[in-house]
């Protein structure tokens, strides 16, 4: 049976219909399954993976190897959606051979598209990536690989000047052939400044409602943890809670040995 999976095309008409798009990051093969059934468009196998999966600080520590696996066991079980696959920190920022060898892996796991953070110095792969006939999204604002920079993960493009700098850098993702791009946490007028001077999708996480669509970190949207509580996450479920529910009531039967009962053995 072949499976008719959401394209580039489908996502501009969608876009230019006024129809906004939603986008989530997935890491895994079972949730990737479930995700497949849904109405969300596009999966993000993202770098944040370093961190809600593999327990890290900052998405710095992950390589295009593990993303690629990530990106392998997503495309399995959502084969119906359009795949980001993100390159990670520094994966963008070597030699040309050693950059599209990790553009290879993450399109070769499965992924329809790549996104890097950032423009400066990264103008020549860009070109180089779509021309090799791979959609790029671009990622401006809050681009978590450059944490150290900028003193922590804040709030990006609140002067004039940044959001005029921010602006430019999405008119040069832009002409250099980016499908797409994500702004991540810039206040709302730098948003509904910047859509007016772009056509690529935009996709927004943290950058108010003006953007084509919205995207948020899995274990954020579904409540793993109560900890992390940033001004635009929104929880749609508190999996925290159910799972903590679930874990005590199977280790209190186990305890009082009424699991398993004669129905479940052999
Ligand atoms: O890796 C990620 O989850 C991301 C999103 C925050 C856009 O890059």
């Amino acid at each position: 049976m072949t499976i008719s999976r959401i394209n580039i095309n489908q996502l501009f008409a969608k876009k230019l219909a006024g129809e906004k798009l939603a986008m989530l990051t997935c890491y895994d093969f079972s949730t990737a399954s479930i995700m497949s059934q849904s109405e969300v468009e596009m999966i993000l196998v993202g770098d944040s993976a370093a961190m809600v999966m593999h327990g890290e600080n900052s998405t710095l520590p992950i390589d295009h190897q593990t993303i690629a696996l990530h990106v392998s066991s997503v495309a399995k079980g959502a084969p119906n959606k359009f795949i980001i696959g993100d390159m990670p920190f520094l994966s963008y920022r070597k030699s040309l051979d050693e950059n599209m060898s990790a553009v290879e892996a993450l399109m070769k796991a499965g992924a329809h598209a790549i996104k890097l953070e950032g423009v400066n110095g990264n103008e020549d792969l860009i070109k180089h990536i779509v021309e090799s006939g791979i959609p790029v999204m671009g990622h401006l604002g809050l681009t978590p690989q450059s944490v150290n920079q900028f003193g922590g993960f804040k709030v990006q493009g609140k002067s004039a000047d940044a959001q005029a700098r921010i602006i430019q850098e999405a008119k040069t993702l832009e002409s250099l052939g980016c499908f797409s791009v994500v702004l991540e946490c810039v206040p709302d007028e730098l948003t509904q400044e910047l859509v007016k001077h772009t056509t690529m999708i935009t996709i927004g996480i943290g950058a108010g409602a003006a953007v084509d669509g919205q995207v948020l970190v899995l274990q954020d949207m579904l409540g793993y943890s109560s900890n992390f509580s940033p001004k635009f996450l929104r929880r749609y479920l508190n999996t925290e809670q159910l799972f903590l529910e679930a874990f005590n009531a199977y280790a209190k039967d186990v305890k009082a040995e009424q699991y398993p009962d004669e129905s479940e053995q052999y």
